[in-house]
């Protein structure tokens, strides 16, 4: 297939998350608070799901367009049964289309003891897990459900023996909740290979009830870690990143490469729109073209009213080229939506 151009800021199409369920084990509070996410939450029925074929279906179209990297999210991605076999039928599109293409998932690594090595053999090439601390306490307070951060340890062990590395941890700051647990991760993690990545809290969905005084920004997490551990500013390795990354210093001040780097995600004070080449498929077919949009694009309908491949990337084209959302840089410059009527997409829906 011929590529998409650009869409209306010009900006290239590269970068698709797919969710693959709204489902989660954890309930952390910035994305599925207890209040809101009980018992009798109404998740999707599975007939609305996309199907492991329609969603690979879906892939190859967008693969063909320029799509790059491909990341598995949720809710839990690894909540979804056989997920392996999906795992198996986007790695063939690499062969099928003959274009390079990244393959990975992001999960609150809980269950990757159990799953790291098939997760692998059906043709992941990586993983980035969420660790909010390494304190145990501090950990459970901050997933909700009482979950020991010794699980998670081992399921990083686990990925890292499959051979799912280099890789990532994210540690979304709170501040007053686990910003005291950001020297204890670096120091942790330097050296080990495995790239730990701070994020803002954002104010995503609508129920999380952001604050911006719990946001600690990322300039202050560098400073921090900068009074025991210099660091240089690195480039970015791809256009369009979401983290800026820093390296750690040797004593002549340069990088260097043997003890790492970290990453910052900083979306509420530095936003990164500009070259935003990122699209999100929701768990039921509806592509969103931001993180923080309130409508998104029915391609379930199309795909269940037997459109051809060729309908398919067609509507996929228009609607990339439609694109010109850039909330993160807009949000500073005006008031909150918040009671406006646009309610926006929760991240267990869209997946981060
Ligand atoms: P890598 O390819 O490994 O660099 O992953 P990534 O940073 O693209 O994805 P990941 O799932 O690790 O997300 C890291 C954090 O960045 C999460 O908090 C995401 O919600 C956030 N994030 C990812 N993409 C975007 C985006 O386009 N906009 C905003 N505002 N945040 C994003
Ligand atoms: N702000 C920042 N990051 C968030 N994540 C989930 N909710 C938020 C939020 N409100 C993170 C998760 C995961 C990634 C996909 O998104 O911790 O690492
Ligand atoms: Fe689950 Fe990840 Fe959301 Fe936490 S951030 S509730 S682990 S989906
Ligand atoms: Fe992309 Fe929207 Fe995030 Fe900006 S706020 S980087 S446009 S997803």
């Amino acid at each position: 297939g011929t590529e998409v151009v650009g869409d209306a800021l010009g900006r290239p199409l590269r970068d698709l998350r797919i969710s693959v369920t709204d489902r989660c084990n954890f309930r952390c509070s910035y994305c599925m608070p207890k209040e809101v996410f009980g018992k009798d939450y109404p998740y999707l029925p599975h007939a609305s799901l996309l199907s492991f074929e329609e969603i690979t279906r879906i892939s190859r179209q967008f693969v063909a367009l320029g799509v790059q990297k491909i990341r598995l999210t949720g809710g839990e991605p690894l909540l979804r049964k056989n997920i392996e076999v999906l795992i198996e039928q986007l790695a063939a599109l690499r062969t099928i289309e003959g274009k390079p293409l990244d393959l990975t998932l992001t999960t609150n690594g809980s269950l990757l003891a159990r799953k790291a090595r098939a997760l692998k053999a059906a043709g992941l090439q990586r993983v980035t897990v969420s660790l909010d601390g390494l304190d145990d306490a501090v950990f459970r307070q901050m997933n909700d459900v009482d979950f020991p951060v010794a699980d998670v340890l081992e399921g990083l062990q686990a990925a890292q023996e499959a051979g799912l590395g280099p890789i990532k941890v994210n540690m979304v700051v709170k501040r007053g909740t686990n910003d005291h647990e950001i020297l204890p991760m670096v120091r942790h993690f330097k050296g080990s290979g495995t790239v730990l990545r701070f994020i803002e809290y954002m104010d995503v969905g609508a129920t999380n009830g952001w604050r911006m005084d719990e946001v600690l920004p990322s300039s202050e997490v560098i400073q921090r870690i900068q009074q025991e551990f210099p660091l240089i500013a690195l480039d970015p390795s791809t256009p369009g990143e979401t983290a800026q990354r820093w390296g750690f210093a040797d004593a002549s001040g340069a990088h260097d490469p043997s003890v790492g780097e970290i990453g910052v995600i900083s979306s509420v004070t530095q936003a990164f729109c500009g070259d935003c080449n990122r699209a999100r498929l929701s768990t039921e077919g509806q592509l969103y073209l931001c993180l923080f949009a309130s409508q998104g694009h029915d391609l379930r309908s199309l795909l269940r009213a037997d459109a051809s491949d060729a309908d398919i990337a067609g509507r996929l084209q228009d609607i990339w080229q439609g694109r010109s959302d850039r909330y993160s840089e807009l949000r500073g410059s005006r008031a909150s939506d918040v009671g406006t009527g646009a309610r926006r997409i929760e991240m267990s829906y869209i997946g981060g």
